[in-house]
Formats: structure tokens, C-alpha cells, sequence
């Protein structure tokens, strides 16, 4: 009798463990209700940023509660800011990220992508009356971006990797302030951005260049490397949303 009261504890426990273990796994970098976490940099208008009572909103988040809603799981959005998001991910604090990310083939070293939601391309800002046309007229003059983008990179490409003409921020508000400023006579990055800026500030002289040498840049959502639970149902997702043309109503953009 004793004997089988033990047997049972045992596996009374083992199916403990076991459902407890299966929790565990499922709810990946630490939201214990299973809901995802997700890390972005919400200075991003119209891709993401705060709302008036402090919401994190925009296209890109749009996408992705769809593509949670498709694929069944529930998300919870942290504004971690640009360079501290990457950290977070490679971490493990957060189980994705949504910035408007670039699918970079340096990025995927370390880390991995879901399939491109999303199509862009860099574009510069100048004042009104500037002397720049294309991007080569760009040498020899202050150019900001924000610091670790592709924009970044782009003008490193151009003007040289620790050129002090290059002024990094922390933020693409932060870099186009440098214009308006009159610090720097340019600013590049991602065209949805600029072009949310002009639209929103008609009363300040600007033009925008796009430049043939500036390649279509695709967005992905971005997970830690080998995260291949987290990716896989992100895919489901996105294919979900791409089918049923859920993607296209928010986007606008055909994508495949
Ligand atoms: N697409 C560019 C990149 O991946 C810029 C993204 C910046 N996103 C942001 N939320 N600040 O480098």
C-alpha cells in the first residue's frame, strides 16, 4: 500500500513538471501569460510611435497585431529605443522586435529574420534652396542620420567610415532637428519617415532626393539567433496576412 502511494506521488510529480516545464517553454523570454514581447524604438512616425496618452502605434505595429491575430498569439509592445532593442533581443528579454527594420545581410550574422513585410529606401532631406541633387553632391557636406540605421551606413559608403561630417543620433527626430538647426545640410533615412516629416511640417522649406544608387531596403521582424519557435509562428503569420490581403489593406504595397 505504501509502496503504490509512492508510485503515484512520483508520477503525480513527473506530470507536474512536466506541465510546468511546457509552460515555460512556451512563453519564451519571460511574459509568463504567453504573451510575446516586443521591443521597438517608437520615435518612428508614421512606422511606430506614442500616441497623445502614450500608446505605441503605427503601421508597423498594425502589422503586427494583425500578424498576431492571424497566427493566434498575443503581443505586448516595450519602447526600448534603437541600439538598446538589438541588446534586448540578443538577450532574450523580449522575444522580437518591430522597428522598421532593415533585413541586413550583417544583421543576419547575428541575429534572425522573418520573411520582408514591408519595401523602403533611404532619401535625403535638404532645405529648399540647397545646392544638392543627388546624393555624390552630399561630399564635403554635414550629413545626419541615425546612428546604426541604413542611412548610417549609406553615408559611411559615401563619405567614409569616421568622416566628422557624418553626425549620428540617437533618433531620426533627433537627426532631422540637426537640419532644421542648420547643423547639418542634410539628413538621410527611410523615405515613410522623411516623407511623414514634410507632410506634417508644410511650413518649413524642405525637398527630398531619391538617389537611383539607394537600394529597395525590405523590413523584417527580428529575432534572436536560432529562435526558430518565435520565427516560425511570425511566418505563419505574415503568409496569413499576405494571402488574405490583410498586409496589402495596411501597407498599401504589394510585397512578396
Ligand atoms: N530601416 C532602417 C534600418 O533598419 C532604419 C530603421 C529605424 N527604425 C526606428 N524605429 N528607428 O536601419
Amino acid at each position: 500500500m505504501k509502496y503504490v502511494n509512492k508510485k503515484w506521488s512520483i508520477s503525480i510529480l513527473v506530470i507536474g513538471l512536466t506541465v510546468l516545464l511546457a509552460a515555460c517553454g512556451t512563453s519564451g523570454s519571460g511574459a509568463a501569460d504567453g504573451k510575446l514581447v516586443v521591443a521597438t524604438d517608437a520615435t518612428y512616425a508614421p512606422m511606430e510611435y506614442m500616441d497623445e496618452d502614450g500608446n505605441i502605434v503605427g503601421i508597423d505595429i498594425d502589422i503586427v497585431n494583425a500578424i498576431a491575430e492571424a497566427a493566434g498569439f498575443e503581443v505586448e509592445y516595450k519602447n526600448y529605443g534603437w541600439e538598446p532593442l538589438f541588446s534586448a533581443v540578443d538577450s532574450g528579454e523580449v522575444d522580437f522586435a518591430v522597428s522598421s527594420i532593415t533585413i541586413t545581410e550583417e544583421r543576419k550574422e547575428t541575429y534572425d529574420f522573418s520573411d520582408p513585410y514591408f519595401v523602403a529606401n533611404q532619401v535625403i532631406l535638404v532645405p529648399g534652396d540647397a545646392d544638392i541633387e543627388k546624393f555624390e553632391d552630399l561630399v564635403g557636406k554635414k550629413v545626419s542620420v541615425q546612428i546604426n540605421t541604413t542611412g548610417h551606413e549609406v553615408v559611411k559608403g559615401l563619405l567614409g567610415n569616421t568622416n566628422p561630417d557624418i553626425l549620428p543620433l540617437e533618433t531620426m527626430p533627433l537627426a532631422i532637428s540637426e537640419l532644421v538647426n542648420g547643423n547639418a545640410d542634410a539628413a538621410v533615412g527611410d523615405n515613410s519617415v522623411v516623407l511623414e516629416y514634410v507632410k506634417n511640417n508644410p511650413d518649413v522649406d524642405f525637398k527630398t532626393i531619391d538617389d537611383d544608387s539607394f537600394e529597395k531596403e525590405y523590413y523584417g521582424l527580428m529575432v534572436k539567433k536560432g529562435n526558430s519557435e518565435v520565427l516560425k509562428k511570425l511566418n505563419e503569420g505574415i503568409q496569413k496576412i499576405k494571402e488574405d490581403g490583410t498586409l496589402k489593406e495596411i501597407t498599401g504595397m504589394d510585397i512578396e
